[in-house]
């Protein structure tokens, strides 16, 4: 790591993050994203985890991501300004990004879902530990999330979660749409030719993550199985779940999501995991 990207002190990333935050603060649904005229070590910082990430993706990302995120074109070289990622994306799915200040709570972020809109931050995670950070930033949401939302499949899966968020009214059945979203939009895996492959946002953008998720124990996705896991989101998860194709994901969380509704997820949580009965 470069020497100027060690010597950014907190209150300097914290001072720059707030600069960045106020542009998209309060912007009304329909507004723009704000254009943000980044920095030498915010470009440096891009740079650096677009480069490590490259490799780690050829060995540990799914095919589906992987021609996903071609089809985004994301610079390697430069920060991207949002808007003209959301632009290319809109014109290839009809997904778009609106921008948002920091991370939104889930139901308005699967608001956004429902209508074919991913909230999305602007700035970047702190330049001394860019290969994790436990909060969404602009690489996570741009080349996590956005690289995937290409493909039409996932697309139409990331509308399903946000739609059955909406449709439901009851807390706990909020919070398990949640948990099934993170156990496979945010860190689902994939088997393919016998090799687990990452698809999931959190995974695909993060080194620390794709150096470390293959020594998870593996449970094949199953949503009676996530009934009694938790599930901490600020560090690397000790299980993860896989499918065996993206046909079995559409049919096992895009199934979920389409026919959810409080009645049935609550029956769900009492009848507890597939395991024990
Ligand atoms: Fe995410």
């Amino acid at each position: 790591m470069s020497r100027s990207l060690d010597s950014i002190t907190d209150a300097a990333y914290e001072r720059r993050r707030g600069e960045i935050s106020a542009l998209s603060a309060g912007l009304p649904p329909e507004a723009s994203v704000p254009v943000v005229e980044y920095t030498d070590w915010e470009h440096d910082v891009w740079r650096t985890v677009r480069a490590e990430l490259a490799g780690r993706h050829r060995t540990c990302a799914a095919a589906e991501y992987l021609d996903s995120v071609e089809q985004l074109a994301v610079p390697v070289d430069h920060v991207p300004q949002l808007r003209d990622v959301s632009s290319r994306l809109a014109s290839i799915s009809g997904f778009r990004f609106r921008a948002a200040p920091a991370l939104v709570p889930f139901p308005e972020f699967c608001g956004g879902l429902a209508k074919s809109v991913f909230h999305s931050t602007q700035y970047l995670r702190h330049p001394r530990s860019p290969f994790y950070t436990e909060e969404p930033d602009l690489l996570h949401d741009v080349v996590g999330h956005g690289g995937v939302l290409t493909s039409k499949r996932f697309a139409r899966l990331y509308r399903l979660a946000g739609e059955a968020a909406v449709r439901v009214r009851r807390a706990e059945s909020v919070q398990f749409i949640s948990k099934v979203f993170w156990f496979t939009l945010e860190c689902g895996v994939v088997r393919e030719r016998g090799m687990h492959k990452a698809y999931g946002a959190t995974l695909v953008s993060s080194c620390g993550e794709l150096d470390q998720f293959r020594a998870a124990e593996f449970r094949p996705l199953d949503i009676k199985g996530l009934v009694d896991i938790g599930y901490d989101i600020s560090t690397y998860q000790p299980i993860l779940f896989e499918v065996s194709s993206m046909d079995q994901l559409e049919d096992t969380a895009g199934t979920f999501w389409n026919e959810c509704d409080d009645d049935s997820i609550a029956a769900l949580l009492r009848s507890g995991p597939s395991r024990s009965g």
